[in-house]
């Protein structure tokens, strides 16, 4: 679903009105509507380059055009607002209007912010109030994550953005000098419990130490995005929005104003630069960004280790973890967190970060973690794992052991994240920008940072020496491998082409490639909508056994690695039960390829790491399986790259 609100004006009463066009499908077809409207409705021009546009999933109400962002205050499209996240009172808050006469069109809960920034404005106690002012009214109001950016007819060329949970940044652009590189905040300092107070206070007038312009009254562009990579195309020059920020542009010049909380409040918002390609999203000669982004693992695992791992001293360094090195080597256990993929890239390192670390090593799913109160304390170390760094349950985990004072340390891909701002300490997963949904060069990024932290804190154990210098041997052959796996695309194509009629696919393994299954599991049910388990191959006998025949395809990840006989037994029991497994096997071995149905065979690499080898296929097979079966593998139904709200 996605939609846009453009100023513009109707030639035969010269009246300014606020232009609106929304569409169920993708952007495509939004653009095809817009190009349409315009031509058939010659009443109708575009008079300014200045808008706000939205593409969303659905959190509340079916995907149609009514449900879709900019949501409206009325017919007349006075106040339009996008938005992002999601508003827990929304029900209370829409009684309310409703009881003020407000007639709803949609079933979100973003429409409630549109009545409500109209009931505020239309209450007003003074004629001049700014539309920054309008909107910290209405933000005060407001429960649960938002970034919102309105619009008005009342403000024509102005636009106001604010956020609190869910990520916003500001990305400048401009030929010219821009007046400063640290934007000051206005603070207020108002009683915002007051609201007759509220509506008397008005900001200050901007003078040029308040706001960002170009110098000499220049052209400057400011873009709002929840995404770096949504506006990379144009700058990569950024603002990163904290919450509660209010930032307006007006006049081609923006400013950002707040309440004062703390003393220590910070005083500026900085412009920053990010080292981010435009090449590096875009799709290339791949037909969706997952196939372009499982590609790219040769090169993204590389990046992750540059400058970091010490081939030659057998030494790892981590910049963001080093002065933190002598706490963490003190602590009582280590918990790590996420989500999904990246929750899976936990549980596929967990045995190695025993190893190396001696510690023990909790792995959690953020919201279960959230969801029973979990006891942190002051000498634990919390890892956040997160490719975006935005999602919700995870930074709510975060919030949840800083609260506790654990140390707190973020794994995350995006430079400026609130997971990365928030956290304590970090690595950066350097895996360059993961536009498909379905995650795959993060997950590969993510399992050697976690590596790459295990070695580092093993450097002073003589005991373990051999083990460190075997994986920094193993990272060091690990993209030409990869290169290995992947030139078994073909071979991965023609076995889509025998299973993407199948209702159900199991993948079963255990030790260091469970967590291979649960992530090819998951991989499979997300693109191409199969049913699929990820199964500990030691649970078999307590239940999934009874899934197994003549008709149900299994996938079985057998390595050389210490659980190679106990997998053996596994598959012994399937084929007793006429299963026909295909199974990821290493090259060399003979003995599993005898009872296969179909092998895939992949090079092999040091135990801890030959999780990185046998995703890949998985993922491979994923991507072959959903485009065989129809769907849009970058956009699979009902899900978000980014998933901020609870
Ligand atoms: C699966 C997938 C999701 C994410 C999960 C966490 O392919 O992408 O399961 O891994 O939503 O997201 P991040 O890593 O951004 O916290």
């Amino acid at each position: 679903m996605c939609g846009v609100a453009i100023d513009g004006h109707n030639n035969e009463v010269k009246e300014r009105h606020i232009q609106l066009v929304k569409k169920r499908g993708n952007v495509k077809a939004l653009d095809e509507e817009l190009y349409k409207q315009d031509s058939m409705d010659l009443k109708v021009e575009f008079e300014t380059h200045f808008g706000i546009a939205h593409t969303r999933w659905a959190t509340h109400g079916v995907p149609n055009a009514v449900n879709s962002h900019p949501q409206r205050s009325d017919k007349g499209n006075e106040f339009v607002v996008i938005h992002n996240g999601i508003i827990t009172n929304y029900k209370d808050l829409r009684k309310f209007l409703e009881s003020k006469g407000y007639e709803f069109e949609s079933e979100t809960d973003t429409e409630t912010i549109a009545k409500l920034i109209k009931y505020v404005f239309d209450n007003r106690e003074t004629e001049d109030i700014t539309f920054s002012t309008l909107v910290e009214r209405v933000i005060q109001q407001l429960e649960g994550a938002f970034a919102l950016v309105f619009k008005s007819i009342q403000y024509p060329g102005e636009a106001v953005a604010t956020r609190r949970g869910s990520p916003l940044l500001i990305g400048v652009r401009s030929k010219y000098k821009l007046s400063t590189e640290q934007i000051p905040i206005l603070y207020r300092t108002r009683n915002f419990e007051n609201v007759k107070n509220i509506c008397k206070t008005r900001m200050k007038r901007l003078d040029s130490s308040t706001c960002l312009h170009a110098v000499g009254d220049k052209a400057v562009e400011f873009f709002f995005a929840s995404d770096a990579s949504a506006i990379i195309e144009h700058t990569n020059r950024v603002i990163f929005l904290e919450d509660d920020d209010i930032a307006a542009v007006a006049d081609g010049k923006l400013s950002i104003h707040r309440v004062k909380r703390s003393a220590s409040d910070d005083p500026s918002r900085a412009i920053q630069t990010l080292q981010m390609e435009l090449q590096q999203i875009m799709k290339g000669n791949f037909s969706a960004f997952m196939q372009k982004e499982i590609f790219e693992q040769p090169e993204s695992v590389f990046n992750t280790m540059r400058g970091r791992v010490n081939f030659e001293t057998n030494t790892v360094l981590l910049g963001g973890l080093k002065d933190h090195l002598k706490e963490i080597r003190r602590c009582r256990r280590l918990i790590v967190i996420g989500c999904g993929t990246s929750y899976h890239a936990a549980v596929a390192t967990r045995q190695v970060l025993e190893e190396l670390t001696e510690l023990p090593v909790m792995v959690e799913l953020a919201s279960d973690f959230l969801d029973r109160n979990t006891p942190v304390f002051r000498d634990d170390v919390c890892f956040f794992i997160s490719q975006s760094g935005e999602t919700a349950d995870t930074l709510l985990a975060l919030r949840y052991c800083k609260d506790r004072r654990a140390l707190t340390v973020g794994v995350t891909n995006t430079v400026g994240s609130s997971i990365s701002r928030e956290t304590d300490c970090g690595v950066h997963i350097n895996a360059g920008p993961e536009i498909g949904v379905a995650s795959t060069k993060a997950y590969t990024s993510q399992f050697i940072s976690l590596v790459m932290f295990g070695l580092m804190m093993s450097e002073d154990r003589i005991s373990l020496q051999n083990r460190r210098r075997e994986i920094i041997c193993g990272l060091r052959s690990l993209p030409g491998l990869i290169k290995e796996v992947l030139s078994l695309d073909e071979k991965i194509h023609d076995l889509a082409l025998e299973l993407y009629t199948q209702r159900s696919l199991l993948v079963m393994g255990r030790g260091y490639n469970y967590a291979t299954c649960l992530e090819g599991a998951l991989k499979i049910k997300e693109i191409t909508y199969m049913h699929s388990e990820g199964i500990l191959a030691g649970e078999l006998k307590h239940g999934p056994l009874a899934l197994i025949d003549k008709q149900m395809p299994v996938i079985m990840v057998i390595m050389k690695d210490p659980c190679f006989a106990k997998c053996q037994n596994a598959l012994q029991q399937v084929t007793a039960r006429q299963g026909r497994p295909i199974i990821l096997c290493c090259r060399d071995d003979t003995e599993s390829s005898k009872f296969a149905y179909k092998t895939i065979e992949l090079p092999h690499t040091v135990d801890c790491l030959q999780g990185i080898l046998s995703v890949i296929p998985l993922q491979l097979l994923s991507f072959h399986l959903a485009v065989l079966r129809g769907y849009d593998v970058d956009f699979p139904r009902n899900l978000a790259k980014s998933v901020t709200v609870e």
